[in-house]
């Protein structure tokens, strides 16, 4: 038997784990907040989307959950594509070139911040997988991603010369501008509007409501503070 029929007939548990360790070996230059704990909670919430919904069969939700920031282009390879051809490269001698395109069609398109969408964007995993993305980016989790992304950028934690507490003057900052908090307003606060699917709209509720209470107890503190400093 030859070795790619050998890697046909591998069953789907070691394709999970030979992918899981693909995963671990690329991550390992990420930051924390993209780190493997970030693919595991993706994969979870993937897995529990798919489940509730029916949209797609679970072993490619749990490949694709698996492989979705394998291209990042802020992280690891040194540009985007690259990093597609690294990744189908890895699930075609891994014995899934079926499922290839799908899972390459999805990584190109997950991504919030990615301009150059193309290929199909009506398809049920990407829906799955962009929605579990999405989720782990607002809640508690999403919080601590932030300030974590921040501090790894060396980016301010507020800067109310371009954001107030005061939504009268609140001016909505363009991506890149200055601080953690800014970035609730460019990406976080808007997520709960891009769900795709009912599952993830719900779980997206009381996540969002954590933004706005975190955002409410912040800019009580901070004012708090000036308030302190101005009487003296
Ligand atoms: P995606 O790949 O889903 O578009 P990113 O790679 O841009 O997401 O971001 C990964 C994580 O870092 C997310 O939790 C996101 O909210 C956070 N993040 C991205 N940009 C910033 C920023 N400018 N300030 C704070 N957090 C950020
Ligand atoms: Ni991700």
């Amino acid at each position: 038997m030859s070795i790619q029929q050998n890697l046909k007939e591998m069953n789907r548990n070691d394709q999970i784990l030979m992918t899981e360790s693909f995963v671990k070996q690329n991550l390992k230059d990420y930051d924390s907040g993209h780190d493997w704990w970030h693919i595991e909670r993706v994969r979870k919430l993937a897995l529990f989307i798919n489940e509730m919904e029916v949209l797609a069969d679970p072993f490619i939700v749990e490949i694709t959950a698996l492989l979705h920031d394998s291209a990042d282009s802020k992280f690891a390879a040194e540009n985007t594509e690259k990093g597609y051809l690294l990744i189908s490269d890895f699930v075609e001698k891994s014995g899934m070139s079926e499922i290839s395109d799908q899972v390459l069609n999805v990584i190109k398109n997950v991504s919030f911040s990615s301009k150059n969408k193309s290929g199909n964007l009506d398809d049920p995993l990407l829906w799955v997988i962009q929605d579990a993305d999405r989720l782990d980016a607002i809640g508690a989790i999403g919080i601590a991603r932030a300030f974590n992304y921040g501090g790894f950028r060396n980016n301010k934690i507020y800067n109310p010369d371009i954001i107030s507490s005061d939504e009268s003057v609140k001016e909505y900052p363009k991506s890149g501008t200055s601080s953690t908090i800014s970035h609730f307003y460019e990406k976080l606060l808007l997520l709960k509007y891009r769900m795709n699917t009912l599952t993830a709209k719900r779980l997206a509720d009381e996540r969002h409501d954590f933004l706005e209470v975190f955002l409410k107890q912040f800019y009580k503190e901070w004012d708090l503070s000036t308030g302190i400093r101005n009487s003296r």
